[in-house]
């Protein structure tokens, strides 16, 4: 069978040639298609960035305002899909939520899951992803609240629609405040794409068998979830408060990340390919300032994640593994300042990741990407023979 090369994680390990995103780990470079990070954040807006990366170019006007009336019109889910919320716990985590809800829309849209693709199918699965995805989110948090769900207003912009499923009530007027709005858009630019990494590789690999795009989004929201990837937004939140209520002190926290006996980790530090600062945490750490300061709030947990920072970038354990602060360890305090509660933190992530999942998606299938398949070394028991029951 020839001869495998053996590298668990993929470390050094290339899965595909990709157009979409470029990433220097070691200078602290983000681009997509081209465009550094920091004019997109700056000057871009979400959809217009969506529409960049899984079209490969900025849209002329024309091009930008279709896209964006489409996915405003296809906002509404199937009416029969509001009856599964009421089969969740109220407890249910959203991202459990999310995954099943985005998994059950292929099952409404049947002919997504042909193994031959038609480009005019492809572009109405990828208008209905970008539109509902926010819909199902905003739900599942009135769910689990209790609370009438909201449904969406064609007039409002995409971030000021979410933020108005998720807290405008039928009986008050609501207003959008433009400076969440704001911050909410730039958020989800940063998150946008991030080229191949655990959530991107799952959505490339589990379409690779030519399961519908739904399913491979679902497959990525699961495995975004977990707390060493985009779940880890949760546990800095969680972390920063453990030490705000005295619980734990900062050099505690620092000290226990540095012992190896435990599993613990700082959370929001530490980044596969970036070994110089994560660029996204940099442009974060600023829009936190301007939006807690233009909002009047001051978040007691911004002081103490700053001091974290400065401690553990002064301790040789981290700087000697280059481990510095990635995009989560800021975007939860934005995310509070915007009344998210905590447990839907990860579900933001997954509404910026989702056009890079689609335009990783939609690459692996334009190139004709063979089935995803790695190899092992097998390390088990070499031939041996059945026992029977009663001599075992
Ligand atoms: N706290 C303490 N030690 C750490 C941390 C951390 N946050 N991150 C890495 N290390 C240590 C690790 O123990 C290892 O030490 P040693 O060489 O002595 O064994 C060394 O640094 C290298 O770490 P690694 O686990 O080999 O690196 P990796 O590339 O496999 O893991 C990571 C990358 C992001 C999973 C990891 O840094 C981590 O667990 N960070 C905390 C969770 C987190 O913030 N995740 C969000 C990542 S950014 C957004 C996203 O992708 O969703």
């Amino acid at each position: 069978t020839g001869y495998i090369t053996l590298d668990t994680g993929f470390k050094n390990t290339g899965s595909t040639n990709s157009a979409i995103t470029y990433l220097d780990g070691e200078n602290g470079v983000l681009r997509y298609r081209g465009y550094p990070i920091e004019q997109l954040a700056e000057q871009s807006t979400f959809l217009e960035v969506a529409y960049l990366l899984i079209y490969g170019e900025l849209p002329p006007k024309q091009e930008l305002d279709n896209f964006v009336s489409e996915i405003t019109r296809h906002t509404l889910i199937h009416e029969e899909m509001k009856k599964f919320y009421e089969g969740y716990p109220s407890k249910a985590h959203p991202m459990g939520v999310l995954a099943s809800m985005i998994s059950a829309l292929s099952t409404f849209y049947p002919e997504s899951q042909k193994s031959e693709l038609h480009p005019a199918e492809v572009e109405l699965t990828i208008i209905r992803l970008i539109a509902k995805i926010s819909t199902i989110a905003a739900w599942s948090y009135k769910k689990s609240k209790g609370f009438p769900i909201m449904y969406p207003q064609n007039r409002l912009s995409y971030t000021e629609n979410f933020l108005h499923m998720m807290f405008a009530q039928p009986t008050e007027e609501f207003n959008v405040n433009p400076v969440i709005a704001n911050a909410l858009d730039t958020l989800l630019i940063l998150h946008a794409d991030h080229e191949q990494n655990c959530s991107a590789s799952t959505v490339r690999m589990a379409g690779s068998s030519h399961a519908s795009l739904y399913a491979a989004i679902s497959a990525g929201v699961c495995a975004l979830w977990g707390p060493l990837h985009g779940g880890a937004n949760q546990q800095v939140i969680e972390m920063l408060k453990q030490i705000h209520q005295a619980d734990e002190s900062i050099q505690k926290m620092v000290e226990k990340a540095k012992d190896k006996s435990s599993d613990f980790r700082l959370m929001g530090f530490g980044h596969r390919v970036y070994k110089n600062f994560d660029p996204r945490a940099k442009i974060i750490k600023q829009v936190c300032d301007e939006v807690l300061d233009e909002l009047g709030i001051d978040d007691p947990l911004l002081d103490i994640a700053k001091s974290l920072e400065e401690v553990a970038l002064s301790d040789s354990y981290f700087v000697d593994r280059k481990l510095y602060p990635n995009v989560d360890f800021y975007s939860g305090i934005l995310y509070r300042a915007m009344n998210i509660p905590t447990e839907m933190f990860t579900v933001m992530f997954a509404l910026g990741r989702l056009p890079g999942w689609i335009a990783q998606w939609k690459e692996m299938r334009d190139n004709k990407e063979p089935i995803s398949r790695p190899r092992q070394i097998y390390t088990g028991p070499t031939e041996r023979n059945y026992v029977d029951i009663e001599n075992r």
